[in-house]
């Protein structure tokens, strides 16, 4: 039954579930805290493979979000200039922080191919994701 799975596996069908259900949400993944290191390293994900594994704080949208612990909702990547390209398909993206016990140990991230397509009805969802996520860690 599902009490046996793993948080690896739950994170797994939540990616998935997202990336299927949401028709703008093009790639669905996890970036956590990697240990003691000022990095993040990616987690479960659903859509196509990204090169990048580990993204240091600071550095991408991503990056940015874990040293600010805020949302980070972009409506056109070109815009951005601290920003690490994962497709040339991607257009938008959204990452949000995940925190367990008050701490940001990690975030979801969204790519899309649509333009424009996050409002504050995403953010809302995905902090309320993210908070049952951190039930499961
Ligand atoms: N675009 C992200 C990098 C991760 S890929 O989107 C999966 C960023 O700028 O941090």
């Amino acid at each position: 039954g599902k009490d046996s799975l793993t948080a690896d596996e739950r994170i797994q069908k939540v990616c998935d579930l997202l990336q299927t259900s949401v028709p703008y949400y093009d790639w669905v993944g996890f970036y956590f805290k990697n240990g003691d290191k000022e990095e993040l390293k990616l987690g479960k994900y659903a859509g196509e493979p990204t090169d990048h594994e580990i993204i240091p704080f600071g550095k991408g949208i991503c990056g940015q979000v874990a040293v600010s612990n805020k949302n980070f909702v972009v409506p056109d990547v070109k815009a951005q200039n601290n920003y690490i390209a994962c497709s040339i398909h991607v257009k938008a993206e959204i990452v949000v922080p995940l925190f367990k016990n008050g701490e940001n140990i990690g975030q979801i991230d969204i790519d899309s191919h649509t333009e424009d397509p996050f409002s504050h009805e995403d953010e809302v969802f995905l902090e309320w994701v993210n908070e049952r996520v951190a039930e499961i860690l």
